[in-house]
């Protein structure tokens, strides 16, 4: 049976004990999968494997239980879209000889199987990862570990991060890169192999990555790399970048409401960054392409970071000339495009490691057109891709459900969205001067929505018992509708259906029935009588009503269930501000249903296969 695997891996080679460091990491690399996690450290020539299906917390109990020696090690945390997440099938996968830790899919892995079981090679587990164990043990007959490895890899189609440790060359890591990402961290007397550099940030900011092809051989004093022709080559050293955001949740319950309540600051800390407010200018230079001469802008992202693209779609449009078009990387990645150099593709990602967004600008990069990305880490592979990178500072990010790097993307869109209509002249000096002086009003506005949450507390109720829920709106708000239903669907496990306002009567109109609750999101913009009048649809059939606006009076009336105001700063901006309700009703609805709301069931922070 085919496995998937989503996982995350670290390496550790030191002159001291490493199992403490390799779950510490493992805590960390968990944003990317938690449904089994595992360790292998060499303790006097010998392997010593320990695994458990569930958390890191797991590994560590077994590790306090009987703990593991040695200077040297590999860990692993996997998440698994096919396969049963047991200990068989946790990493890492040891033979007598040597134990490997996995982040990819091995796409032949069954013809390999069929050879090596000809060869009456005996497998443990259902996972493809155990075919590169065998491989490899088979090739240290007659190889040095690097030639074993080099060799084993010419074998195996599909991705990998590869990490490796040897029974009998007992102070080495071999690290490999096809596909998945791998970076290594340096430090004195100790070296790192790790998914992403957040896993290391707390040993290392010296940080390298490799690239596709490429192995390295670490030892606790040195670093070697490898081309994919296993010639050695040399790598640049990157600073990590200081990260401002604490990682564990001080008073908060969870991290998700953290990062929640994080957002003014988040939000003014991008604003700081890219706005000169003395000069009334934006601080945003080096474009790829001239900005007058954009024939079009193509935004590009998976999941919340798509609805950031599709708010911005509506800015653009307001404020440029320039044509936009937006899509889902999983279904650009695969369609019969027509590429043309003079178009600015925008990738949006958190994470910068998504698998479809990072392919999507592969196909770009091939076609030799300028890619720009959005991300909050800028280490990832997604920004070290593009030719033009614009982060979004909102400081780590551990729920899985994205909520501070949203309005930070929003930002960066918003800004950019500014700069280029200013360059172009399709905005005049005094509409420019004024929406960037209506920029600094949003982290107040945002710490003021903030304040509805006793008031979105007792909405939450209502969703308790519903079979399902809608959110509407027109305009810009017809995204932050999509956002309102995809957190909650993630965090509550509830149906949610976001949909255009206008869209209603060409089909959903029929799911409404009596104490269906319906949140409206209404902004006093241009659509506003528009909505109103879809509302009055939904009442009449008996919807609940719940709704969002930012018009000064009272909205509550024997119609309406709930009323949410928001402040009022500026048309385009409501989307900053009506999220935050929305986020805080997800998070509420899932807190009364006792959901595990930092880690959803089935999903990861980054989703790093396809
Ligand atoms: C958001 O709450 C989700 N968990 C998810 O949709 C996420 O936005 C998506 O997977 C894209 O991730 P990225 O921004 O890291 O590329």
């Amino acid at each position: 049976k085919k496995e998937k695997i989503m996982c995350g891996i670290i390496g550790i080679a030191s002159n001291k004990p490493v199992s403490i460091n390799i779950i510490n990491s493992l805590k960390k690399l968990e944003y990317r999968g938690y449904d089994s996690a595992g360790l292998a450290t060499l303790t006097k020539n010998n392997i010593n494997e320990k695994k458990c299906s569930g958390r890191v917390d797991e590994l560590e109990k077994i590790l306090f239980k009987t703990p593991s020696d040695g200077n040297i090690g590999i860990g692993h945390v996997r998440w698994a879209t096919h396969g049963v997440p047991n200990v068989i099938n946790a990493h890492p996968h040891s033979s007598d000889q040597v134990s490997v830790v996995h982040n990819g899919i091995i796409e032949n892995s069954d013809e390999i199987k069929k050879e090596l079981e000809l060869k009456e090679l005996k497998f443990k587990s259902q996972t493809d990862t155990e075919v590169i164990t065998l491989l490899i043990t088979e090739a240290l007959k007659e190889n040095e570990p690097l030639d074993a490895v080099f060799k084993t890899l010419q074998k195996l189609k599909g991705s990998f991060a590869l990490g490796i440790i040897f029974k009998n060359f007992s102070d080495i890591i071999i690290g490999a890169r096809r596909g998945s990402p791998l970076a290594v961290g340096y430090s004195k007397e100790e070296n790192y192999l790790g998914s992403d550099s957040y896993a290391l940030k707390s040993m290392t900011n010296k940080i390298s990555y490799l690239d596709d092809g490429e192995l390295c051989v670490l030892t606790k004093d040195n670093i070697s790399f490898y081309d994919d022709d296993l010639k050695k080559v040399n790598k640049k050293i990157y600073s990590m970048s200081e990260d401002e955001s604490t990682t564990d949740k001080g008073a908060y319950k969870h991290f998700m409401l953290k990062e929640i309540y994080e957002q003014p600051i988040t939000v003014k800390n991008c604003i700081n960054e890219y706005i000169d407010s003395l000069k009334k200018n934006i601080n945003i230079f080096n474009f790829p392409i001239e900005a007058n001469k954009i024939n079009k802008i193509i935004l590009i992202g998976c999941g919340t970071a798509y609805h950031s693209c599709l708010v911005a779609k509506y800015w653009f449009e307001e404020l440029t000339s320039i044509d936009v078009e937006i899509d889902i990387a999983s279904e650009f990645r695969y369609r019969k495009l027509k590429f043309n150099s003079n178009n600015l593709y925008i990738f949006v990602s958190q994470s910068g490691e998504t698998a479809d967004t990072a392919a999507a600008l592969d196909i770009c990069k091939k076609n030799n057109v300028k890619t720009c990305s959005i991300v909050n880490v800028i280490e990832s592979t997604i920004a070290r891709n593009s030719d033009w990178v614009l982060p979004i500072h909102a400081g780590t990010e551990i729920g899985v459900a994205s909520t501070k790097a949203f309005l930070g993307q929003l930002m960066v869109l918003y800004i950019l969205c500014l700069k280029i209509a200013s360059i172009r002249k399709d905005i005049n000096q005094s509409t420019y001067e004024k929406n960037i002086k209506n920029l600094n009003s949003i982290p107040e506005a945002i710490r003021k929505c903030l304040n509805t949450e006793s008031n979105v507390q007792l909405m939450a109720k209502e969703f308790l018992h519903a079979k399902g829920s809608m959110f509407l709106g027109r305009g810009s708000s017809f995204p932050i509708a999509l956002e309102g239903a995809l957190k909650l669907k993630e965090l509550s496990y509830l149906h949610a259906e976001g949909y255009p306002a206008g869209e209603m009567k060409h089909g959903p109109l029929a799911l409404i029935e009596e104490g269906l609750p319906v949140i409206i999101l209404a902004p006093k913009d241009k659509y506003f009588q528009k909505t109103l009048s879809n509302m009055q649809e939904v009442i009449a059939r008996g919807g609940k009503i719940l709704l969002i606006t930012d018009i000064k009076k009272e909205v509550i009336n024997e119609n309406i269930r709930f009323g949410v105001r928001v402040p009022y700063i500026d048309n385009s901006l409501s989307p900053f501000l009506t999220t935050i309700p929305l986020q805080l009703l997800a998070y509420h609805v899932a807190l009364l249903k006792n959901c595990d709301i930092d880690k959803p069931r089935n999903l990861a922070k980054s989703v790093t296969v396809e």
